[in-house]
C-alpha cells in the first residue's frame, strides 16, 4: 500500500518525508486556505520534497476551464497529479488530461457508480471519501469494498483506489486489509500508526535492563 500525506503543511510535509515512508501527497482547495500561502509556491515546494505524485486540484466547475487550468497545474513540476471532482465536466477534464499524458486524480468520490465512471474516464486514481460517509451514518469501508470488488473484475482498469478522508488508525488498516492501492493520511493520523503503549512499555524495559549492564555499543 502506497501511503500520501493529506496536507499542504510544508513542514509537516518534510518531517514526515524524512521517514521515507512516504509515496505522495495531496491537497484540495480546502488545505490550500489553510496553509495561507500562493498555491503555486506550495505546490512547487510540495513537488520539491516528495518525488512522488502531488495532488493539485483545479477551481473551475466547468469543463474548458478546468482542461486550461489541468494543464497550467501540470507545468509546476513534473510529479504534479491534477484533481477533478467527480461531476460530468470533472470527467470530461480527467478524460482529455489522461488522454494528453497527464496523470489525475477524480476526487469527491462516494458511490461506486461514479468509482466505475472514474475508472472509463482514465483516472489514474480514485477518491472516495470515507470519513464523509461515515459523517452521515453510512459505512465508508463498504465503498471501499465494492470499488476494490468492481475495479478488480476488468483487467483493463489500471486505476488506483487512493482512499482519502480517513480520519482514524481503523480505515488505515481496512483499507489495506480490503486491498485499496494507496491511503491519503492527515499527519496526525500518521503520527498515530506508529505509536503502540506497549512498545513503549517494551522499549522502556529493555533499556533499563541495558543500562543496568554497563555496556555501551559505539564505545
Ligand atoms: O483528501 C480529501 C480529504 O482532505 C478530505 O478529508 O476529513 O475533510 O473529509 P475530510
Amino acid at each position: 500500500m502506497k501511503f500520501f500525506v493529506d496536507t499542504a503543511d510544508v513542514n509537516a510535509i518534510s518531517d514526515l518525508a524524512a521517514t521515507g515512508l512516504i509515496d505522495g501527497v495531496t491537497t484540495n482547495p480546502s488545505l490550500i486556505a489553510k496553509s495561507g500561502r500562493n498555491f503555486f509556491e506550495v505546490i512547487a515546494d510540495i513537488c520539491s520534497i516528495v518525488p512522488g505524485p502531488v495532488s493539485a486540484e483545479v477551481a473551475a466547475t466547468d469543463h474548458e476551464t478546468m482542461l486550461a487550468e489541468g494543464r497550467k497545474l501540470a507545468t509546476i513540476a513534473a510529479n504534479v497529479c491534477v484533481k477533478v471532482p467527480l461531476t460530468i465536466d470533472g470527467l470530461k477534464t480527467c478524460k482529455a488530461l489522461s488522454d494528453e499524458g497527464t496523470k489525475v486524480n477524480v476526487t469527491l468520490c462516494f458511490s461506486p457508480a461514479q468509482a466505475l465512471l472514474a475508472a472509463k474516464a482514465g483516472a489514474t486514481f480514485i477518491s472516495p471519501f470515507v470519513g464523509r460517509l461515515d459523517d452521515i451514518g453510512q459505512d465508508g469501508m463498504d465503498l471501499i469494498s465494492d470499488t476494490v470488488q468492481i475495479y478488480r473484475n476488468y483487467e483493463h482498469i489500471q486505476t488506483e483506489v487512493l482512499v482519502a478522508s480517513i480520519r482514524s488508525v481503523p480505515h488505515l488498516v481496512e483499507s489495506a486489509r480490503l486491498g485499496a492501492d494507496v491511503a491519503t493520511l492527515p499527519p496526525d493520523v500518521i503520527k498515530k500508526l506508529f505509536n503502540h503503549p506497549l512498545t513503549d512499555k517494551g522499549l522502556a524495559a529493555f533499556l533499563k535492563d541495558w543500562e543496568a549492564t554497563g555496556q555501551s555499543i559505539l564505545g
